[in-house]
């Protein structure tokens, strides 16, 4: 067998044990930084969602992670900037969509994104995004690359379909340099709950915000 096919293999094995690991809305504490008092200053939440066809939710014009992130910017007043990459991915078929994010992944490439935000101006920052493969998508780093987070508070938050947080936290507090990153305090929720069951995914929001004190 071919080289790629053990591996295109053995990431779908990934994800299918991942999917039995783990439950619908969870907070997954993992691991937590010594310094986790948190800056309330202005917030903002910044995101990147596939939308199009999408696993186990079929074709969804809003992605599960641009819902989640829409509940977090409305329940703590922030302001909320979509990460979007110049080349989209495909829509209509997922197959497409995961070759490419594979590509991707296995190039450790950065994909240019359209615009910016002005991430100096925010004392905490969530960013959110979707589980790929216990990664982030590569136009995560593209962005955070973009930006000096000394002294700020990162909040991570996912969307996944069965896999949780998977660690990606960790390689948020990596990339963002200097920043004080709640690993192990990150919101993981099940892509499907945020697309179909909206309330349990709001409830689960606004658990996990006032366990961090950060409702408006
Ligand atoms: C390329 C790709 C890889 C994925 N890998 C995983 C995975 O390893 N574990 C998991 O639980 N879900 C995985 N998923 C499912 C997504 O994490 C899930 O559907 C998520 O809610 C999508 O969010 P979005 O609509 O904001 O993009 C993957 C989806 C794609 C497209």
């Amino acid at each position: 067998m071919k080289n790629a096919n053990v591996k295109s293999m053995l990431m779908g094995l990934c994800v299918l044990l991942g999917m039995n690991a783990c439950t619908a809305a969870t907070s997954q504490p993992e691991e937590t930084n010594k310094n986790t008092e948190i800056n309330t200053e202005k917030k903002l939440v910044v995101f990147f969602s596939h939308t199009g066809e999408n696993y186990g939710v079929g074709y969804i014009e809003k992605g599960n992670t641009h819902i989640i992130a829409d509940m977090i910017a409305e329940a703590t007043g922030a302001d909320i900037f979509e990460i979007v990459p110049e080349k989209g991915y495909p829509k209509d078929d997922y197959n497409a969509c995961v070759d490419i994010a594979k590509q991707e992944f296995q190039a450790n490439a950065r994909p240019a994104v359209k615009g910016d935000v002005k991430v100096e101006d925010y004392g905490v920052i969530f960013i959110g995004y979707p589980n790929w493969w216990g990664n982030p998508p590569m136009c995560i780093y593209t962005f955070i690359e973009k930006h000096d987070w000394n002294g700020k508070t990162v909040i991570p938050f996912i969307t996944h379909e069965g896999s949780g947080m998977g660690g990606t936290d960790r390689k948020i507090a990596e990339a963002c340099q200097g920043a004080n990153t709640l690993t192990g305090k990150g919101l993981a929720v099940q892509g499907k709950v945020a697309q179909e069951d909206r309330p349990s995914a709001k409830k689960a929001v606004a658990h996990w915000l006032e366990g961090l004190g950060l409702t408006k």
